[in-house]
């Protein structure tokens, strides 16, 4: 397919410090349909609002999937992007789940590497800082009634990012849900359908009104085994291990999960990927045997967990400071990331 640019007439004004994560768009967008059974229409274009029909699918049946990925940009100019080819190709795995159709992966990945050299002034350098890229696809078909459409539309849009907590590296408090659940087997947590999100926004909101930052979920069934965290995988250090919930169903595949999976080993760290029990967290947070809690994301990179609420008892993790193991590995994936260290593992998509 071929690749249209359509130059802006207007430029926006950049910003000159770190905006909000998620706040604010660089000039230029990826777009293409799909009609006809076939995508079309690819163009790199100005950053523009969509004009929908009210009836439009998606408003009503959430027939939608989305991605988040990084680009990074470091002092000596030399723009990355971390792993995107996992994200096409976990993003192919969405649009199976909910009818969507498949994405041609290598095509898309070059509008998007296109895409960033366009806009490569917009990438911030300074640490902890990155391109945000949000590829998502939309089902437009104007007309009610719950079935796959057949109009869609898949875009990609960029952000300049710091953290995506306001209080960047300092560690995050957890609520452990009871009450609602986020996914279960058979369903579609383990995709990255927007509808996940919708259906833990309620748990979000209580948990921040307590003066939590995220909600950490339980198993749909039994409400007893860990999943993942609003925005981020997690990970256990304990009895000289590190344990990560296994990929059953209803955990999202992160791509940073993976990546933090694969460092850990190679710096010799057992890691497990198995069932973990709230009652066993708390158990071991009280003998002592649970050292260290992080989250994994793209946007959260490393996110230390200082305190934790379950059962209207309040833990508190490692003195509530970021542990050894964290740090390490924030390190080296931040490293990588910006070319400050070795690309040993392949993981970047190198654009100059
Ligand atoms: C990401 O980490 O990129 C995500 O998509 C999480 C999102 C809810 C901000």
């Amino acid at each position: 397919m071929e690749l249209k640019i359509i130059e802006t007439t207007k430029k926006k004004q950049k910003p000159t410090s770190t905006p909000k994560f998620g706040t604010c768009f660089t000039d230029y967008m990826f777009v293409m349909e799909y009609g006809n059974g076939e995508w079309k229409n690819a163009r790199i274009q100005p950053y523009a609002p969509f004009s929908l029909d009210p009836s439009t699918s998606v408003f009503h049946y959430g027939q939608e999937v989305f991605e988040g990925c990084k680009a990074f940009k470091n002092k000596k100019g030399e723009i990355r992007i971390f792993r995107p080819w996992e994200n096409f190709k976990r993003m192919n795995a969405s649009c199976a789940r909910v009818c969507i159709p498949q994405i041609d992966e290598k095509f898309v990945l070059s509008a998007l590497e296109k895409l960033v050299m366009l806009e490569k002034d917009w990438i911030p350098t300074d640490e902890g800082t990155a391109l945000y890229i949000r590829p998502a696809v939309i089902a437009t078909d104007p007309a009610l009634g719950v079935h796959a459409a057949h109009n869609y539309i898949f875009f990609i849009i960029l952000c300049p990012v710091g953290a995506y907590y306001a209080h960047g590296l300092q560690p995050v408090k957890l609520f452990v849900e009871k009450d609602y659940v986020r996914a279960c087997k058979g369903g579609t947590g383990h995709h990255k359908v927007g509808g996940n999100y919708a259906a833990s926004i309620l748990s979000g909101e209580r948990a921040a009104q307590m003066g939590y930052d995220q909600v950490m979920w339980l198993d749909g069934k039994e409400r007893k085994y860990v999943e993942e965290v609003g925005s981020m995988n997690i990970f256990f250090c304990l009895d000289g291990k590190v344990v990560t919930p296994e990929l059953g169903g209803s955990i999202l595949p992160g791509i940073t999960r993976k990546s933090v999976i694969e460092l850990l080993r190679s710096r010799g760290i057992e890691v497990e990927e198995r069932i973990i029990s709230i009652d066993e967290i708390v158990e071991k947070t009280k003998s002592g045997a649970l050292t260290e809690i992080f989250g994994t994301g793209t946007a959260a990179v490393i996110s230390p967990v200082g305190h934790f609420m379950y059962d209207n008892v309040e833990y508190e993790v490692g003195n509530g400071k970021m542990g050894k193991i964290a740090t390490e590995v924030y390190d080296e994936l931040t490293g990588i990331q910006n070319g400050r260290l070795p690309d040993k593992f392949n993981w970047v998509d190198k654009l100059n």
